[in-house]
């Protein structure tokens, strides 16, 4: 491991951040200014409450009353990542989890810089931009290390963030997160149990887990089912941001039946090691089930 995440392709212009404020961020930053004496309790509700009459982010409300500076919002904003650091060995999160151990690194900015470009180009566009495939041609080029880093990221902006773990062959986002898999995707497809399911992490803001539950004999037949259609439909109300990890997309037809679903992909290849030849049958497969492949990441590792 080590290298950061590689450049994002195939967009490589300037990368920023269309919006910076945190959609539900309006305790957290009220509670970091106040307890850095820069915003007065009395001050702290007025914002709330104008926000919340208004529909409006609270650190654009407190802009608008002349309460706040775009320097305060920047301070808290940048705070917000020490409050969701992650301390290692004090935890059940896998220390693959890097954008939670060490927001600071190489590799976290990486992942940051993606979530940027996700953010500008895709992610609000519209209603169904808001479900991610994230594929690969073969195992180990870096899926579920990118589909878990990615929501972490996500979720530190303050997007309610659902990560799938869709791989109902070598599932490993519940290993990751250290959650329970008795129950999830699996059992949710076959009507068992509804959302239930979905955990929460408590040591990350905004980030829930679907993890992949019992290995299905049928993982193929399962994920055709219309049941999965309704399943995200009605998902897409709770959250802003849904990833879905996948199986190798060169090895069975899972990803591509995963991506039709979700509508979007983005591609991971792994610097040097992914072949050509595989990466254009995954983006061909994909693209013909009228799913969009919103952009491709080179991995270092
Ligand atoms: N960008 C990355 N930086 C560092 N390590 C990575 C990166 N991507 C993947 N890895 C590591 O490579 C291994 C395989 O990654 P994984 O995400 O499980 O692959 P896949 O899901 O595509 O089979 C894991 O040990 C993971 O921690
Ligand atoms: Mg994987």
């Amino acid at each position: 491991m080590n290298a950061p995440l590689g450049n994002t392709s195939p967009f490589n212009e300037r990368v920023f951040e269309p919006a910076l404020v945190p959609r539900h961020d309006g305790k957290l930053i009220g509670t970091i200014l106040t307890e850095d004496g820069r915003l007065s309790l009395e001050d702290a509700d007025r914002v709330l409450r104008v926000a919340q009459e208004n529909g409006l982010r609270f650190g654009e409300a407190a802009k608008r009353l002349n309460i706040l500076s775009e320097d305060d919002i920047q301070f808290a904003l940048a705070r917000q990542f020490d409050y969701f650091r992650v301390t290692p060995g004090r935890s059940t999160l896998s220390g693959e989890l890097i954008a939670a151990y060490d927001p600071d690194s190489a590799a976290a900015e990486g992942l940051r810089a993606l979530r940027s470009q996700l953010m500008l180009r895709w992610f609000g566009a519209s209603a169904l931009h808001q479900t991610l495939a994230v594929v690969s041609a073969d195992r180990g080029e870096g899926r579920s290390w990118t589909a878990a880093n990615l929501a972490i990221v996500f979720s530190q902006l303050g997007e309610r963030t659902l990560l799938i773990d869709a791989d109902l062959r070598n599932p490993r986002q519940h290993s990751m997160f250290g959650i329970d898999n008795s129950v999830g995707l699996s059992t949710l497809l076959t009507g068992r149990r509804a959302e239930s399911c979905i955990q929460r992490i408590p040591q990350l803001r905004d980030l829930s887990i679907l993890p992949a539950g019992m290995l299905p004999p049928n993982p193929q037949e399962l994920l055709s089912r219309p049941f999965f259609d309704m399943f995200l439909s009605e998902i897409r109300k709770q959250y802003d941001v849904i990833l879905l990890d996948t199986p190798a997309a060169a090895v069975n037809a899972d990803a591509q039946t995963i991506a039709a679903r979700a509508g979007s992909a983005v591609l991971i290849t792994q610097k040097d090691i992914s072949r050509s030849t595989r990466i254009k049958r995954v983006l061909n497969d994909i693209r013909e089930t009228g799913a969009q492949v919103v952009g491709s990441v080179i991995s270092k590792h």
